[in-house]
This record gives structure tokens, C-alpha cells and sequence, in this order.
């Protein structure tokens, strides 16, 4: 792939301590410098996200990582060979050249190897690790397209590298390795089921204590501007209600007199779901109703990550 002129800007906006907009194949990152801290500052400003919330380091592939990491435990590295690059963020303990900034003091780093090609060439180019959140006001919906990142933080970034729609659609899956095993932090664009048939049994961790050693996993997340409900298959919306409402839809009924409805996937597929959650959560929330009402997925696959995302933006 070609990317010429683009890729050139964003190369010297990060060396100069500036933000891009980056794709990647989960969901558009806010990228700068991970190891100039004026620059981690600024995405920290420009999403105004709460120091407390650390973010992920990226890189082009693991040896790009190993210089910011302490130890790799042997799970992590059977993941990490598994699915790198891909939409898996591993904890490990970090080496001091990390700015604190960076994992809000925390002693573990977050690292993940994209695998969107653009992001690729970006990071091979660089050759410094970029910390990237989601490319969205802190707390609101991800995005998933450039135009949904001009959207939602507009001028206060110099430049959005457009890679497409993003082909997974959910955030990374978040693991550590706690003396415990493998524990699941966010389910993300790798399942459960997928990490579990690579190092056995993962351990979803526990709301309170230890999600918040994710600080970022707050209870209200990927929220749109429109209350929403999650409703389970079936549960009825009384016919007065549905006129001023959307429905967030999944699999083959259909729903009927809502002011505005969307299906995630009418043949039932995880993947399309996923694909097409957040720009339809944002479409629905222009739609101006008064409340979305969201379909529950069944709780496997990647329908876990899905129906998280939605238990969130309805908290
Ligand atoms: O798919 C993704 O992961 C996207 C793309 C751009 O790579 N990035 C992303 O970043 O979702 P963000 O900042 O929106 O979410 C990162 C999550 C937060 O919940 C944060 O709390 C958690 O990762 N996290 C970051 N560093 C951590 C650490 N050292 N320990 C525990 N959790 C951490
Ligand atoms: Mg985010």
C-alpha cells in the first residue's frame, strides 16, 4: 500500500510532540509520542481524559515492544504469537522509560502490535512507540471511521490519517498475568473463547477490585447522548413508547414502529455486529429520539464484548 504525502505529515506532527488520528482495525486511535510526555499531555487535554486513565502503547511488532517491557510472562508470549498483530492488549510491568504519564504511575504498561496497515506503516516509519486511546471525548462513543473522529474532536487535531471503516469494530481485549493466570481486563475484538483454546483457562476479573486496576473500565463508557436501555430478545416496548424511540436491533425479527431501527446483524454474525455497533449507536443517536432501546446479544463470542459495551453506554 501507498501512502505518500499523509503519512510524511504525520510523521513529522509526532516528532514535533503533536496528536494524529490513526486507524486501526479495532477502532481510530488518538496517536502521539509515547515517550515525549508533553505530547502524551495533549491527548490527555484534547479527549479531556482524567489523568487517573493510562493508556496503550503500539508498536510494529513485539521486538518494537521489548525495550519498554521488564519480563514477558510465558502466557503472554503464547497470546502475543497468537494473535499479534491483532486487537489484543497485553499488561506487563514496564521499564522506567515509560513516562508515568503514560500508565498513570501504575508500574505495568499496556502494549498492543495493530494490525491495520496503515497503522503499520505508520509505527514501522516511526520506529518509537505511540500511545493511542480511542479517538473519542472521554466517556463517549468510539470511533470507527475518520469522519466520526473529525466529529468528535474536530480541529484540535492537526491531522486524521483515513484508513476506511475499521474491520473489527471493538476496542482491544485487555489481559494480564497476575500471579493468579491470565486474567481478562476488557473483552474486546478477541474472544474469550479464542485466548482460552491459546493458554487455557482466563479469568475474568472482578468489577470492583480489580477492574479498577483498569481505571478506564469506569461503569459509564461509549456513551451516547440518548439514554439508552438494554433490553433482552423478545422483551416487549410498549407501542407508545416505540414512536419516540430507536431500536438497536440483532438477528433476523424485525422491529416495528420505532421512529428509527438498526440491525447489528440480521444472519446473526458476531463479526458484522461488532463491526457495525459503534456507527450505528452514533447514527441512532443523531436520529433524535428519546431513548434507544438496545438488543441484548447472546453472551458468547464476541457478542461478551458487545453486550459490555452496551451495558456501559446504558449505565
Ligand atoms: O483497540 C484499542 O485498544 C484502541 C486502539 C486505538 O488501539 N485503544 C483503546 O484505548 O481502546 P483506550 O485508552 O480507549 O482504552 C485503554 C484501556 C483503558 O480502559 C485503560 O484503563 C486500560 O486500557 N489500561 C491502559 N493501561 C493500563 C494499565 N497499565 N493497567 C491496566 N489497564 C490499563
Ligand atoms: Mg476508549
Amino acid at each position: 500500500m501507498e501512502f505518500g504525502p499523509d503519512l510524511d505529515r504525520a510523521l513529522a506532527l509526532l516528532r514535533a510532540g503533536n496528536v494524529v488520528g490513526l486507524p486501526t482495525e479495532t477502532v481510530y486511535g488518538l496517536a502521539a509520542d509515547a515517550l515525549q510526555p508533553e505530547a502524551v499531555a495533549r491527548i490527555f487535554s484534547i479527549k479531556q481524559r482524567p489523568f487517573f486513565d493510562p493508556l496503550i502503547i503500539h508498536a510494529a511488532d513485539r521486538a518494537g515492544l521489548a525495550p519498554y517491557v521488564t519480563h514477558w510472562p510465558e502466557a503472554a508470549l503464547r497470546v502475543a504469537e497468537a494473535f499479534w498483530p491483532g486487537p489484543l492488549t497485553l499488561i506487563l510491568p514496564k521499564r522506567p522509560l515509560i513516562p508515568d504519564l503514560v500508565t498513570s504511575g501504575l508500574p505495568f504498561v499496556a502494549v498492543r502490535v495493530p494490525a491495520h496497515p496503515l497503522a503499520q506503516a505508520l509505527l514501522r516509519a516511526y520506529g518509537r512507540p505511540l500511545a493511542a486511546p480511542s479517538a473519542n471525548r472521554f466517556g463517549r462513543i468510539s470511533p470507527t471511521t475518520a469522519a466520526a473522529v473529525r466529529e468528535e474532536l474536530g480541529e484540535a487535531v492537526p491531522l486524521v490519517l483515513d484508513g476506511g471503516p475499521c474491520l473489527v469494530g471493538l476496542e482491544s481485549t485487555i489481559v494480564a498475568f497476575p500471579d493468579a493466570g491470565p486474567t481478562l481486563l476488557r473483552a474486546g475484538g478477541i474472544s474469550v473463547e479464542a485466548l482460552e483454546a491459546v493458554v487455557g483457562p482466563v479469568r475474568l476479573a472482578k468489577r470492583e477490585a480489580e477492574a479498577a486496576a483498569a481505571p478506564g473500565q469506569l461503569p459509564q463508557h461509549y456513551a451516547p447522548r440518548t439514554p439508552l436501555r438494554v433490553v433482552a430478545a423478545g422483551e416487549d416496548v410498549p407501542a407508545p413508547e416505540r414512536a419516540r424511540a430507536a431500536f438497536l436491533g440483532w438477528g433476523p425479527g424485525v422491529a416495528e414502529g420505532f421512529a428509527a431501527a438498526r440491525n447489528l446483524s440480521p444472519a446473526e454474525s458476531f463479526a458484522e455486529a461488532a463491526v457495525n455497533l459503534f456507527a450505528f449507536l452514533r447514527e441512532l443517536d443523531g436520529a433524535g429520539v428519546e431513548r434507544i432501546y438496545a438488543q441484548r446479544l447472546p453472551e458468547r463470542d464476541l457478542g461478551r464484548a458487545i453486550n459490555d459495551r452496551l451495558a456501559r453506554a446504558a449505565h
